[in-house]
């Protein structure tokens, strides 16, 4: 079965240097390949939950530019619905440069663009079909005050509602979360957020459950190739990683959320879908590109035979 997905929150055209080391300060170096790519942590996550097969509109503000125009076509060619998504006058799309390593490993800068002018009115004006959906899906890059609207409706309403906080956000007031379902960030966003240590395994369950004592009720935080962890007042579920020869890392965090988002909405146990999620996003780190490396149903479906976990 799958579920009714509101995703709030940002879309980027990602602009990927594919380098062999970064350049040093005022050095120049040449690279060997570029591509271009729909990216941002919302529409990722969006695209990560449509193409599982999940129903997923999408709020968001895009460019008066022709990257604004693509991004809207791009959504919809993914069956999103873009109903309450929308083209700022005036305003450039939101951009990310990315330089990726041979390891995978990613440098991520973003310009928000009209991802910036996404607002509470927007939400209040979209309110009656973000009502039917079963999840609320939001991230942080777009404006916190949008970000702590959606989440009160999402209680109000009676919906589930996941924050991933990234890219972290030292000024995000967590005590305007409460009655959030699921907080989802990295073991650096955590630590940020909670001004704790998150060295070891005992740091991390301290950590989230500082946040859970906030008024929130689960934290997930992913641990890159160490897997997650699920945190809730009294238990803590290990998640195991799912080991793969990494391509290009960006945008795994947001094939985890999305696919998370997807099994839940679905209907999955809470730790079936994160085991899922955790599968997806290592999926996703053996290509190339952000949206571009999210697996169909069909291709995820075999791998996971070939890597059950
Ligand atoms: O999480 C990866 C994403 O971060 C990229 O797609 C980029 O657009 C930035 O939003």
């Amino acid at each position: 079965m799958a579920g009714r997905i509101g995703v709030i929150g940002s879309n980027m055209v990602d602009l990927v240097t594919y380098v062999t080391r970064m350049p040093e300060r005022g050095e120049t170096i040449e690279a060997p390949s570029f591509d271009m790519g729909y990216g941002g942590k919302g529409a990722n996550q969006a695209v990560a939950a449509a193409r599982l097969g999940s129903d997923v509109m999408m709020l968001t503000r895009v460019g008066d530019d022709i990257f604004g125009q693509g991004v809207l076509e791009n959504l919809r060619e993914q069956g999103i619905d873009v109903t309450h998504s929308a083209k700022v006058p005036g305003m450039a799309n939101g951009v990310a440069p990315i330089f990726v390593e041979p390891s995978g490993e990613n440098l991520i800068v973003i310009v928000k663009g009209a991802n910036a002018t996404l607002s509470p009115a927007d939400i209040d004006a979209a309110a009656d079909d973000l009502k039917r959906c079963d999840l609320i899906l939001l991230q942080l890059e777009i404006p916190l005050d949008a970000v702590y609207h959606a989440v009160a409706f999402a209680a109000e309403n009676g919906i589930t509602s996941i924050l991933n906080p990234a890219p972290a956000a030292p000024d995000l007031d967590v005590s305007r979360l409460k009655g959030l379902g699921w907080f989802c960030p990295n073991e650096t966003e955590l630590a940020l957020l909670t001004g704790l240590p998150t060295e070891t395994e005992d740091d991390i369950t301290a950590a989230a459950r500082a946040l859970i004592a906030r008024g929130i009720e689960n934290v997930v935080v992913t641990l890159g190739a160490r897997g997650a962890r699920l945190v809730t007042g009294d238990s803590v579920t290990r998640i195991a990683p799912v080991p793969v020869t990494p391509v290009d890392t960006t945008g795994a965090g947001d094939a985890f959320i999305g696919a998370f988002a997807h099994f839940h909405a679905g209907g999955a146990a809470p730790q079936d879908a994160l085991a899922q999620a955790a599968r997806y996003a290592a999926l996703s780190i053996t290509r190339r590109g952000t949206q571009k490396s999210y697996a169909t149903p069909d291709e995820f479906a075999a791998f996971a035979a070939s890597h059950p976990g």
